[in-house]
């Protein structure tokens, strides 16, 4: 990436993750051309063609999903996520995970990097936190049936859901808006069990884990079905468009005979030509075990993370790695945090703030907000990597000197 005064930067911010095949694909700019000198065009009236086609492409990918429906960005999906579990269990209430994001609209804009003071000065556990919105004008009513609760935490999911009529439970897999918060063993699978106890939906928002963390999603890692999931992002290598996935039970409930069930799906732009193209090109790449995009990836983030902790090491620094394939997090504490709490806890911020800041200055864009996830593209190479190691260990001994 160049900025406007020309300055360099090796790209590991990817603009919020997309970018699993780097900026600027050529092949995906080829599929979209074509599809566009083909004359493909935007025609409103039910699914096209090319649609049916990238649906099958991503049935293929994710195991877990029966069904597929296309939007244009992560939080159309997720809203309609909830919508759907409303609609189904006829419930308003939705949990949500301190630390996760679940995209922009007033169902899930809370409790993303809250402060301690925020959260009553304290970690709770095997309850809900405080509601802490992250946006202006939701109201009161909306706010009242929205619940935060700490990731990794059963027993708060099952004290809320044991207060109030659930709909659904939304989270991240792996919390990756706040670095790189993988869940404990069993952890989703218990959210699997606590969902069908209480009859809410379990939403997996693979918005960033997505076709990031493997082909099938983290819940093909993790193995743990959820009744819904959401993508965007990889999906398209960064062009806008998103998909709900899950159950045909669940799904189904957009073509009900019953219009009192029926949940709507409106969307000019879902599914227009150019993000299909997209989508489908990146899919078939992502896909391809000659590529080995996931192989390549895995190999790239392994040296990074190797280079890090002997650079760690080396200067003295207090510092952890977390990492799924090419989502990586260092955090400044003496352990991988399991929650938000210890993030606050444990994690030095003005450190992260400042080895950010000082690592544009050499040229290599980590977001310069504390604790963001950093993201390894196909288009990196052994050379950048080892080039971001020269630039961190700059780094360390500019600040080490700076400490001293
Ligand atoms: C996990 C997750 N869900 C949903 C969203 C919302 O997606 P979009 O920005 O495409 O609306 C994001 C965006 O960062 C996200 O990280």
């Amino acid at each position: 990436m160049w900025d406007l005064d020309g300055n360099e930067y090796l790209d590991y911010h990817a603009g919020f993750a997309p970018y699993i095949l780097g900026h600027s694909d050529p092949d995906l700019a080829e599929a979209i051309i074509s599809a566009l000198r083909a004359g493909k065009s935007n025609c409103g009236s039910g699914p096209t063609e090319d649609e049916g086609r990238l649906a099958n492409l991503f049935l293929q990918c994710v195991p877990f999903a029966e069904k597929v429906q296309f939007f244009n960005t992560g939080s159309e999906a997720t809203a309609q996520a909830i919508r759907v579990a409303r609609a189904c269990t006829g419930k308003p209430h939705v949990v949500m995970m301190q630390g996760g994001y679940n995209g922009n609209h007033n169902m899930v804009a809370a409790n993303l990097m809250s402060t301690r003071e925020q959260l009553g000065g304290r970690r709770i556990q095997g309850d809900e936190y405080p509601l802490v919105p992250i946006t202006a004008g939701i109201p009161d009513v909306e706010q009242a049936l929205m619940h935060a609760v700490e990731f990794n935490d059963l027993s708060a999911v099952e004290t809320v859901a044991g207060k109030y009529d659930l709909a659904a439970l939304i989270t991240e897999p792996v919390l990756q808006n706040v670095g790189v918060v993988k869940p404990q063993a069993d952890y989703l699978a218990g959210l699997r069990t606590l969902a069908d106890r209480y009859g809410f939906l379990l939403i997996f928002d693979e918005v960033k884990t997505g076709f990031r963390a493997s082909l099938g999603g983290y819940q093909s890692i993790a193995n743990v079905a959820p009744d819904l999931s959401t993508f965007g992002k990889a999906f398209a290598n960064g062009f806008p468009i998103a998909a709900l996935a899950g159950k045909q039970q669940f799904m189904d409930l957009a073509i009900s005979s019953d219009p009192a069930r029926r949940v709507l799906v409106g969307g000019t732009y879902n599914c227009h030509p150019v993000p299909v193209a997209a989508a489908t090109a990146c899919l078939n790449k992502l896909m391809d075990p000659e590529l080995d995009v996931y192989g390549t990836l895995e190999s790239l983030a392994q040296r990074l993370e190797d280079g890090q902790r002997k650079l760690f090491d080396e200067h003295n620094v207090k510092a952890v790695i977390s990492r799924v394939g090419s989502a990586h997090c260092v955090y400044f504490a003496e352990r991988v945090p399991e929650c938000w709490w210890d993030v606050l806890e444990f994690h030095n911020f003005k450190f992260d703030f400042d080895y950010r800041r000082a690592l544009l200055e050499r040229g290599v864009y980590y977001f310069p907000v504390s604790c963001k996830q950093g993201s390894i593209s196909f288009a990196h190479t052994e050379e950048d990597i080892d080039i971001t190691l020269a630039a961190m260990d700059d780094t360390l001994s500019a600040l080490g000197r700076r400490e001293a």
